[in-house]
């Protein structure tokens, strides 16, 4: 029994990619195991949104060249974006890797590796009989076969991969992702991200709706309809255009389904259909995760993000006036190329006016290959990038504390997702989300909750977290 181990790191559609490589992998006959050490098969499913991201691949995959040696046969491999990007690189500074896999060629993958396996396997049998004549000369000879390997490298053009769901897969049996679209068209010059995942390509709509019926079947009540830019979805049958909002429709449909969340949205695009739809649809959950990326009209159009400061603004407080009880949150990204102070402090007034339930805050990464890379200097300094990313998270982490505050005495609903404390009495903590994305921890007897919806009234809250209790007539 050959046994493979996934390591996933990076945004949402990296989670769902290792799921299904995850299931294909165990279709062809392999095991999933979660000790690496004990593995045949290694992948790391990588991201190359941030250079850090990427050197931390290369240390991983640095410290297993010992794996490689205790085990000539097993196959090590890099999939998602850091291979779609450095491709051949990958080898050069890792030789010891055997398979690099774009994320448009996931269907090829349990194919690839069974091949590489197969080969391995049949080289190292012919090793350890020619090591059994030269007994001085393994060590060599072992790594000079290794060089000759092939390498099996699939990159390039894109081909749609969600096969059948494994529920086994997934990091537990009631939320699942969903995939609406693939790629991404919009260019923003920073962002390695369409020339890794190709342009934008809708799935059609009863595909979806099959694939969630599916993953009804198996016990999910909350998905996540996922996509680089989600309401860009559009998908053009017979004269008849399904838009996101449509799509909200028909997905609310689904019969014991109870959740339905969506992410990331692009500003632009954001229309009242969507918002209406958000709104009406008691299934929808009431958040929305829309990036701003900065507060300043000159870094935005050097960003090519095609709007303004003020269209944003616009856009928050529609959303705000339309949807009661919605939570938003952001992304932004601080130093990038040329941003002064004065560029950074109207994106601190933009923060501190949308009362975002939370910011996600990154300091800018320049990626080869990107415009921004090409067109400008990467001229902020590291320290000046690290002060702006902390002011901007304090200031940020003030407004999610004044939010949650308001939730003090009340009654919310979450779905239970998982245990996050075990107490010594053999109590558990659990925790869970609201509709709005606010996570909710509180004491329970046992897990048997975990999966449930499920009514709990808040009694204190920090920035990240509201504490709550049971009530009393549960
Ligand atoms: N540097 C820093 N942050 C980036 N993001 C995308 N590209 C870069 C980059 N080159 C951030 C954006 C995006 C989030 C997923 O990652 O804020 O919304
Ligand atoms: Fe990257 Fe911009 Fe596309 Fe988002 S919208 S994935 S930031 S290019």
């Amino acid at each position: 029994m050959l046994k493979f181990y996934i390591e996933t790191v990076g945004c949402q559609m990296n989670v769902l990619d290792s799921e299904l490589a995850h299931s294909s992998l165990v279709q062809s006959g392999l095991v999933p195991t979660t000790n690496r050490n004990n593995a045949d098969v290694i992948l790391f499913n990588t991201c190359s949104v941030r250079q850090h991201a990427e050197d931390k691949i290369y240390s991983a995959l640095g410290r297993l060249k010992h794996w490689k040696v205790t085990k000539p046969y097993g196959v090590l491999g890099v999939i998602g974006c850091m291979a779609q990007k450095e491709q051949k690189i990958i080898f050069q500074r890792a030789p010891h890797v055997d398979l690099v896999l774009g994320p448009g060629q996931l269907e090829l993958l349990s194919e690839t590796v069974h091949q590489l396996l197969d080969e391995k396997l049949q080289q190292n049998r012919v090793d350890r009989e020619v090591d059994q004549k030269m007994e001085s000369g393994k060590k060599l000879l072992v790594s000079l076969k290794r060089q000759e390997h092939r390498h099996a490298e699939v990159v390039g053009s894109f081909r749609l991969f969600d096969p059948v769901r494994n529920p086994e897969a997934r990091y537990n049996r009631f939320q699942a992702m969903v995939r609406i679209m693939f790629g991404c068209d919009k260019f923003c010059t920073y962002c390695i991200v369409p020339s890794v995942r190709g342009p934008e390509q809708s799935r059609p709509p009863q595909e979806i709706i099959d694939e969630i019926q599916t993953l009804v079947r198996q016990g999910v009540v909350e998905i996540t309809l996922i996509g680089q830019t989600v309401n860009s979805y559009r998908y053009k049958t017979g004269g008849k255009t399904t838009l996101l909002s449509d799509l909200l429709y028909q997905v609310s449909k689904i019969e014991g389904l109870q959740r339905i969340c969506f992410v990331t949205n692009y500003p632009r695009g954001m229309d009242d259909d969507l918002l209406y739809a958000v709104r009406d649809l008691p299934k929808v959950a009431k958040h929305l995760h829309v990036p701003a990326q900065s507060g300043s009209d000159a870094v935005l159009r050097r960003m090519k993000r095609n709007y303004s400061a003020s269209e944003y603004r616009e856009l928050v407080s529609r959303i705000y006036a339309t949807i009661p009880n919605v939570s938003m949150t952001c992304d932004f990204i601080v130093g990038f190329c040329g941003e002064t102070d004065e560029e950074f402090l109207q994106t601190v007034e933009l923060v501190q006016d949308c009362r975002f339930k939370n910011s996600f805050i990154f300091k800018y990464s320049e990626r080869r290959g990107t415009k921004s890379a090409e067109l400008y200097a990467d001229d902020v300094q590291e320290s000046v990038k690290k002060i702006r990313n902390n002011i901007l998270l304090e200031i940020q982490d003030k407004i999610s504390l004044e939010q949650n505050q308001q939730f003090i005495g009340k009654t919310v609903e979450i779905l239970v997702e998982g245990t996050t404390k075990q107490f010594e009495t053999g109590d558990v903590q659990l925790s869970g989300r609201t509709s709005c994305d606010r996570i909710v921890v509180f004491d329970a007897p046992d897990n048997r909750l975990i999966g449930q919806f499920l009514k709990l009234n808040i009694y204190d809250a920090a920035p990240f977290t509201l504490f709550a209790k049971q009530p009393a007539d549960s």
